[in-house]
């Protein structure tokens, strides 16, 4: 139980989140650029994850297994800007802490220079342990995710609900207890059934962090456009649309575009003017240059 006072906290930091185990929700969610980091942040939320779903949310491909470290950078760069009291977590991206744990450790070091991340996140369980291990040690902390893993999309060819089975549950509790051992701050559970989510819960000294895990977890993250209505295509079962900001952006764009096609937009208060005594002795000069008009027919 967190010894805290979260209310007072004015930045959070990954021992802040460590701490809320057991206490009142983590309430987390996804952000891409310096409006939506803003705006999340100004509702009070605990972190904000710079989820590599930007492949597919902001940059349009149909899996997060294109986006580049130097794209996932960037974009927590911006989220950075706009963000003045959440913990912000940079998500490691498809490929950049594969192999040697060296390379992983200065994937995340740039999270943290460049970025301005205040922690990582890792897919995998026991299969990344000791990478998990050297990040920590190299003093980032680290959030772990398991469960359906969207960058294990080869692997599972397709996306599915995971732990379903007696072995796969099993699986997935040692895989967590692996996270934990290995010294990460809390972990995302997705995709998996609730009755497992509430036992790794259980099982956890660290937080989890659900989405699409069902109730029990220690927290909850779902995905910006998701949560707004602003994404295109299939929505998961476990999202929970709050407002319709593709319908909002869609009329907006139809009610301008009517507007100058029947000459209603600009309006003369939406114009700038010259002074009075320009305009006098503009038209003057203008007229007397202007070019004699020729006969009419
Ligand atoms: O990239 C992402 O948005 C995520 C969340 C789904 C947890 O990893």
């Amino acid at each position: 139980m967190s010894h805290i006072n979260q209310s007072t906290v004015k930045k959070i930091t990954a021992p802040h989140i460590r701490a809320r185990k057991g206490g009142s929700p983590i309430i987390a969610l996804t952000a891409y650029d310096y409006p939506s980091a803003r705006l999340v942040d100004e509702a009070g939320f605990d972190f904000i994850l710079v989820g590599d779903s930007l492949a597919q949310t902001v940059l349009g491909y149909d899996s997060t297994l294109p986006v580049t470290l130097d794209e996932m950078i960037a974009a927590t760069r911006a989220v950075r800007r706009g963000v003045s009291r959440a913990l912000i977590v940079g998500d490691m991206p498809f490929g950049s802490y594969s192999g040697r744990s060296e390379r992983a450790v200065r994937a995340a070091v740039r999270f943290v220079k460049e970025g301005g991340a205040e922690a990582v996140k890792m897919e995998g369980g026991a299969r990344v342990a000791h990478i998990v291990k050297a990040i920590v040690e190299a003093e980032v902390p680290v959030m772990g995710h398991i469960g359906l893993t969207p960058q294990s999309l080869l692997r599972m060819g397709g996306y599915r609900v995971q732990g379903k089975s007696l072995e796969a549950a099993r699986e997935l509790i040692e895989d967590a207890l692996a996270l934990e051992r290995a010294g990460a701050f809390a972990v995302v559970l997705e995709g998996i059934p609730s009755e497992i989510s509430r036992l790794i819960t259980a099982r956890l000294a660290i937080p989890t962090i659900g989405i699409g895990a069902g109730t029990g977890c220690d927290g909850q993250i779902l995905v910006f456009t998701d949560l707004i209505g602003l994404t295109f295509g299939h929505l998961a079962k476990f999202v929970r649309q709050y407002a319709d900001v593709k319908a909002v952006i869609a009329d907006a764009l139809k009610r301008f575009a009517d507007d100058v096609s029947a000459g209603r937009f600009p309006a003369d208060e939406e114009s700038y003017h010259l002074p009075e005594g320009v305009v006098v002795e503009i038209n003057e000069e203008q007229s007397e240059a202007m070019p004699p008009l020729g006969p009419i027919n």
